[in-house]
């Protein structure tokens, strides 16, 4: 009897939490995985790991990356799609290859095309995993944006904190109106939007200077004595937070059932509700509509 194969796609498995869940997903030797890479990304040097050229950044690439996949599946459909690549800005003045704004276009708005593209291929009971954030929510981060505006995020999103939480709640959004879509009860695939909360030594703040991304891992014992107050401040390890997501992605751990949102609370994961805004499914809709006529895609 041949192995039975399981297949993973993934984008940013090249540096942080992400490669630390590849790395774990991989290590059992049924996987299969083709990840999306920048040439300038790290390649992993794993068994099992197909990289194909993707920059988020760049719409053409995503679709490129995307009718590229299926040709890499070996006849079988996706068991896992983990969505995890990410990135945050100084500022907002950076746009993309199609003219939004930088980290809106890589964070929201290529993972949405991607998981529009790819859901087809998808195998029965497969898993698509996005990668959120708790700074989507109002209550727990003062700046997180307090109305779907998907055409205002593309342009002008506001100050560059905003940006990154509008983009993550752009994430949460697309893995609910996923939960939501017929095919995806009829085909029994889950739709997940993991919190890793924060986790320092990471390559997300990279644009940040190299003094402030050093005190802040130094600060790790400070964040953690400040979480006992305000548990989002408590600061995860990327090899804690790559194994939660490994573990999400390949149904090790499962969400209650109509839950969509998995959170790393003081290093726990947990499923809390997200804010009032990504379970309100009027914002869900709009957030899908918008952000299918952005991409070029009929909004069913
Ligand atoms: N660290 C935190 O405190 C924290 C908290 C909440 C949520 N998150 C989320 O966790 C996820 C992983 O972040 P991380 O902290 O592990 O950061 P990281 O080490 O910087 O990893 C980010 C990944 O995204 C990839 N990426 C960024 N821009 C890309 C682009 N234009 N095209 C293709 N790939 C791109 C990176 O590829 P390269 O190797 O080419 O750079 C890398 O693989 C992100 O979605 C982030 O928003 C992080």
């Amino acid at each position: 009897m041949p192995e039975p194969v399981r297949t993973l796609v993934m984008t940013g498995a090249t540096s942080g939490i992400g490669a630390y869940a590849l790395a774990r997903l991989t290590a059992d030797v049924r996987t299969r995985a083709i990840i999306g890479a920048r040439p300038s990304s790290t390649r992993p040097a794993l068994d099992g790991v197909q990289v194909l050229p993707l920059d988020l950044s760049s719409l053409s690439q995503v679709r490129a990356f995307a009718a590229a996949v299926p040709g890499r599946l070996g006849g079988e459909g996706i068991d896992m799609l983990v969505l995890n690549a990410g990135a945050q800005f100084r500022n907002t003045s950076a746009r993309s290859a199609d003219g939004f704004e930088l980290t809106f276009a890589v964070n929201h708005l290529a993972h949405y095309l991607l998981a529009r593209l790819l859901l087809p291929a998808m195998a029965q009971g497969g898993r698509i995993v996005l990668t959120t954030s708790d700074t989507h929510d109002p209550a727990i981060f003062r700046r997180a944006p307090a109305r779907v505006d998907v055409r205002g995020w593309a342009q002008a999103p506001g100050s560059a904190a905003t940006a990154y939480a509008a983009s993550k709640l752009g994430n949460l959004l697309t893995a609910e109106a996923i939960a939501a879509l017929p095919e995806t009860a009829e085909r029994e695939i889950t739709a997940i939007a993991f919190n890793p909360g924060l986790t320092g030594g990471t390559g997300l703040s990279r644009d940040f200077p190299a003094a402030l991304r050093q005190a802040m891992r130094a600060l790790r014992p400070v964040f953690i004595l400040l979480s006992r107050l305000r548990p989002q401040l408590y600061m995860n390890t990327p090899e804690h937070a790559g194994q939660v997501l490994a573990q999400l992605a390949d149904g090790t751990l499962t969400p209650p059932a109509s839950h969509v949102y998995a959170s790393l609370v003081r290093g726990q994961l947990t499923y809390p509700d997200p804010s009032a805004l990504a379970q309100d499914p009027a914002a869900r809709e709009e957030l899908w509509r918008d952000s299918a006529d952005l991409t070029g895609l009929p909004a069913r």
